[in-house]
């Protein structure tokens, strides 16, 4: 039964849809299943501001909470593996998604969780964002936990983005230039995910990312910011590829766009807190353009 609150709220928003003021029926979807930061800069946040800022609808299925601000993570929460994977059933049977991004798993069992309720439905435009470690160094994935992301999720991939450190660890060695980076690409690729990302935000110098299809490696580089405000430009950069997909772009052209999107939100990052603030995700606009100087 609808609600007559609800009722209302159709009716209002179907007569905006009739009056031209809103495209329901052709707004892009996206999906983020990450953990939630309550400092706002990374995670479930980071994501929904970006999907917004790109013109996406964004959905959310929550893993973990934690108690985090621009200093650090204070404590971590995981939430149940049924019940997250209760959250993804309730919006791709409802609501639906054109593209998802993984984040935050913490654990075996969401990530056994996660991978099922992603295979059962065959979903296919999967950016995995192979979250280890957070920027101020606390742990965000068990251990024990990388062979199952290996295992169970990195098959169903259709992007996989780690930054060095994440590459090393999945790779099984040392990652620290370019020649590496892309080493350590072939192999990833190797374990599933049509593309490979592979971040070059913590190297010295310009940062520069590589993206390889199994066989042309691409090099995305821009100048480095000089900004203590990264919190969460992982978690941004693999939202804004999973909405520019969710848009209907092809990988490699959603790969270099979201650079921009994410290069121009650390440009314009914010001073908030006491200790590495977070990027600005409103410092875009849908020409491509920094809309704030
Ligand atoms: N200071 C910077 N200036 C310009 N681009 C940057 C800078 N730092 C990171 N990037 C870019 O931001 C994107 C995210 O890369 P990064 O290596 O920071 O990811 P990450 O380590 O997963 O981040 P997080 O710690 O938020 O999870 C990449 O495109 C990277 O090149
Ligand atoms: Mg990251």
């Amino acid at each position: 039964m609808v609600s007559q609150s609800c009722a209302g709220w159709l009716y209002f928003v179907r007569s905006l849809r009739d009056a031209g003021g809103l495209s329901m029926d052709t707004i892009a979807r996206a999906l983020t299943i990450a953990g939630s930061d309550s400092g706002g800069g990374a995670g479930i946040q980071a994501d929904l501001k970006t999907f917004t800022a790109l013109g996406v609808y964004g959905a959310s299925a929550i893993t973990a909470l934690t108690a985090q601000n621009t200093l650090g993570v204070q404590g971590v929460f995981s939430i149940p593996a049924d019940f997250v994977e209760e959250q993804i059933a309730a919006v791709l049977d409802d609501i639906g998604a054109d593209a998802a991004k993984t984040g935050m798993l913490a654990n075996n069992e969401i990530i056994r969780a996660v991978a099922r309720a992603l295979e059962s439905r065959s979903f296919e435009n999967l950016v995995v964002d192979p979250v280890m470690v957070s920027k101020s160094g606390h742990p965000l994935l068990e251990q024990e936990a990388r062979n199952a992301l290996k295992q169970h999720l990195l098959p169903l991939a259709l992007v996989v983005t780690p930054n060095l450190f994440e590459a090393e660890q999945l790779a099984g060695f040392a990652v620290r230039g370019l020649e590496d980076m892309k080493a350590a690409a072939r192999l990833i690729r190797g374990m599933g995910p049509r593309y490979v990302v592979i971040k070059g935000g913590h190297l010295p110098g310009k940062a520069t990312d590589i993206l390889f299809d199994g066989e042309t490696f691409w090099a995305l580089t821009r100048d480095r910011v000089h900004s203590r405000n990264t919190h969460g430009t992982g978690c941004t950069f693999s939202a804004a590829i999973t909405a520019f997909l969710a848009r209907g772009l092809s990988v490699a052209e959603a790969v270099k766009k979201a650079k921009e999107f994410v290069t121009t939100a650390i440009a314009h990052s914010l001073d908030i807190g006491r200790g590495c603030g977070p990027t600005n995700h409103m410092a875009w606009n849908n020409d491509g353009e920094a809309t704030l100087s």
